[in-house]
């Protein structure tokens, strides 16, 4: 048999970004290796979601549905978000594949070439991507460890300049676990109004707050596509649920984007999201947060017991991000760190300020975690 031609000319769109580094960490673990580099929360969705879910099949419920997704589900989210948002309807709502999708779609609708969007460093690998996939050009603003992973004033200031067009804000943050306050949302939607930028505000860690309460920008930022996800909020990653809001017309926009990219959302998992956000699912999200509250206790106690490792607590989220004084890129600790059996993922890949930091997820068992820690201060001995 033939086999298929190669030397392919790909477009400067699809080979001007890389593969993701999380996922090349994940290719590398060995038989043994404690994996702690893929952003999951390693728990049982819910019960009744995934009856839901179950029934939904049994049922037939098989069909393609509307671009934007069920009217069911689109009015249960704008119920949820009426908590923030008192005008908010099923019009201004979105289903997506994912927050992933919510994002690479917002980017289709809004950045033009020679655009230039803002971007958190350290922050989440697609907003760059999505932004160079369409012509435009990420500009990184700083969140420095020093101000606690927060942004300043300064620095924002001096990076809004006449082609900004967007800004992306992570909080509670992938990679850093820290959060906005009041005065930083506050900051960040004044400066959007005064430039006229669209915020793009990905809250998909907004219900893994530790230690306080999540800060949206819901009803703050005026120009605001706010992006939200049921992967970690009810351990349901695989089942690509997630979904966007904002105006109106943005959310039409949305929706016949999705139409051209996808046809529509999943119709059977929609009905399992649909049961995802009834009261009854409360409980589970408590005890999710209790878990990763207590991981995180864990590892920051751990990682700050291992001379080599300083790590700060965080607010939020189902990772911590520990800098370390080894004199290592965080690329070549890593590699080093799967020697001694633990899959992390180095700091660079989530910009410049992440570099001298790797980043941990608390996905595992708490006994993986305390096996991860040993391990942790056998390869800082190494390394010293
Ligand atoms: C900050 C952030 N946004 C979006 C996503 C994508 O989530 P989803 O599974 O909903 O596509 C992730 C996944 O890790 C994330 O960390």
């Amino acid at each position: 048999m033939r086999g298929v031609r190669v030397g392919y000319t790909f477009s400067a769109r699809a080979d001007c970004v890389e593969e993701s580094g999380i996922r090349k960490m994940l290719g590398l673990a060995r038989p043994g290796a404690i994996n702690l580099s893929i952003g999951e929360p390693n728990i049982e969705p819910p019960a009744n979601v995934r009856a839901a879910l179950k029934r939904a099949v049994d049922e037939n419920r098989s069909t393609y549905g509307p671009s934007g997704g069920i009217p069911e589900l689109r009015e249960a989210i704008a119920a949820k978000l009426r908590q923030n948002w008192k005008e908010a309807r099923k019009e201004n709502v979105v289903v997506t594949v994912g927050a992933s999708q919510a994002l690479f779609a917002i980017a289709h609708i809004f950045y033009e070439r020679g655009d230039e969007v803002l971007v958190p460093d350290p922050g989440f690998f697609l907003y760059g991507a999505h932004a160079r996939i369409h012509g435009a050009t990420p500009v990184a603003y700083r969140l420095p460890a020093e101000n606690g992973h927060r942004p300043t004033e300064e620095d924002l200031k001096a990076k809004i300049r006449p082609k900004t067009r967007a800004i992306v804000i992570n909080s509670p943050s992938n990679p850093t676990g820290m959060a906005f306050r009041k005065s930083d949302t506050k900051l960040v939607s004044d400066l959007a109004r005064d430039h006229d930028l669209l915020v793009v505000s990905d809250e998909v860690y907004d219900e893994l707050m530790f230690d306080r309460r999540h800060e949206t920008f819901l009803c703050e930022a005026e120009k605001l596509v706010y992006i939200n996800s049921f992967s970690k909020t009810y351990s349901t990653t695989g089942w690509r649920m997630g979904y966007a809001a904002a105006a109106e017309e943005v959310a039409k926009m949305l929706s016949k984007t999705t139409y051209h990219m996808l046809a529509c959302p999943p119709t059977t998992t929609q009905y399992a999201a649909l049961e995802a956000l009834k009261p009854e699912t409360d409980g589970f999200v408590k005890k999710m947060v209790q878990e990763f509250r207590e991981r995180r206790d864990l590892m920051v106690k751990g990682l700050n017991a291992i001379d080599g490792f300083r790590c700060p607590n965080t607010d939020g989220t189902i990772y911590v991000f520990p800098s370390y004084k080894f004199k290592l890129s965080s690329a070549d600790l890593a590699m080093k760190l799967i020697e001694f059996g633990v899959v992390t993922v180095p700091g660079f890949n989530f910009g410049e300020l992440g570099e001298g930091h790797i980043r941990i997820c608390l996905g595992a068992r708490r006994a993986d975690l305390e096996e991860a820690l040993k391990r942790l201060g056998k390869a800082a001995e190494a390394l010293k």
